[in-house]
């Protein structure tokens, strides 16, 4: 049985990782968490550490303790607003902590690695959809922490032979298929759960950040991947740098864009409310549109989305909301 270390198994879509590693029955998981955003209770098995990527002790501790065969990294921050306002946690928390957990990794044997990048690191596209080769101009702290380690990772992976896969994650959206996790932010800046409040009537109403942007419907449009199909992702990922690929990136998401008005009239025909609307100006540092192109993935990784379709991913994110309000 081989052991994996899921770094940030607490969160949304770790705690997801974490279930499906242990549904394949093959796996030892152990998961590291500080639970600054991430709760106990969404770690449904294997072991837990508290811990913070800061205590590069504690991670020396941990990688001496087990002899992990693979390691999964979710732990970061990710709100592209309050990375414009506060950098420096930012910049501490993802970029330093990464090198804290990189240098004791290839101190312990340098297991492979599996890092959560993101769209973010291509900045304002260029060209839709976006592919791997897309150039990276990230346009907020939080895009820049991502693209720093993905640099970082390269120079790590030639200097210690340590091998990598980043993937960039589109937008991650939906919920365990069996309605046991879900998205919990703390504060909620996400689209599709901030829709369903307003459907559930935990929040008044949607704001809608801007209608003037050039789409069909003056919204903008993102490609929004299902949890499960991301987990599904890195899976195989790991499993193809055991089989000896070279480190590489992966652009993931279903390669369709919805628009914000789009989510909205789906959300609304799922769950049988008419989500009340208020329109908003744009908020700073938002794109257009947001689009993968997951060829590579597809053909290398052999990754197979279950649930691409938008309905199915609201659906789920449905039934986790009604359980969060009872
Ligand atoms: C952003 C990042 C992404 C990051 C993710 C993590 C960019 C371009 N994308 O995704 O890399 O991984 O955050 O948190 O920086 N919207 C509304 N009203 C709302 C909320 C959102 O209209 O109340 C709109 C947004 O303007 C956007 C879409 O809905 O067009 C999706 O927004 P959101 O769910 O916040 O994700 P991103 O900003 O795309």
């Amino acid at each position: 049985m081989k052991t994996i270390l899921v770094v940030g198994g607490a969160g949304y879509i770790g705690s997801q990782m974490v279930k499906q590693l242990l549904a394949t029955g093959n796996y030892h998981v152990v998961t590291l968490d500080n639970l600054s955003h991430g709760y106990r209770d969404a770690i449904i098995g294997g072991d837990f550490v508290l811990g913070d990527l800061a205590d590069r002790t504690g991670l020396d501790h941990l990688l001496a303790d087990y002899q992990f065969d693979g390691i999964i990294h979710f732990a970061s921050f990710i709100e592209v607003g309050e990375s414009m306002q506060q950098p420096g946690k930012y910049y501490q928390n993802n970029v330093a902590g990464t090198l804290n957990l990189l240098d004791a990794i290839i101190s312990h044997g340098a297991p492979p690695i599996i890092f959560s990048s993101t769209a973010a690191i291509f900045g304002e596209p260029q060209y839709t959809p976006i592919d791997e080769q897309h150039p990276t101009q990230p346009i907020n702290p939080y895009g820049k922490t991502k693209w720093m380690i993905e640099h970082i990772l390269a120079d790590y992976g030639r200097a210690h032979q340590l091998k990598f896969t980043c993937l960039r994650y589109f937008n991650a959206a939906g919920a365990d298929p069996e309605g046991q996790l879900g998205e919990r932010h703390q504060p909620e800046t996400h689209l599709i759960p901030l829709v369903l409040q307003a459907a559930s009537g935990r929040r008044s109403h949607l704001t809608i950040f801007g209608q003037d942007y050039d789409t069909p419907d003056g919204t903008g449009i993102r490609d929004y991947i299902h949890v499960y199909d991301l987990c599904q992702a890195h899976l195989l990922a790991l499993e193809q740098l055991w089989q000896g690929a070279d480190s590489t990136a992966y652009n993931l998401g279903n390669g369709t864009g919805f628009s914000v008005k789009q989510v909205i009239e789906t959300a609304n025909l799922v769950t049988g409310n008419t989500i009340p609307i208020v329109m908003g100006t744009r908020r700073k540092g938002d794109p257009a549109r947001l689009v993968a192109d997951s060829t590579h993935a597809k053909l290398k990784l052999n990754w197979q989305p279950q649930y691409a379709d938008l309905t199915t991913i609201i659906t789920h994110a449905w039934q986790w909301e009604q359980q969060l309000i009872r």
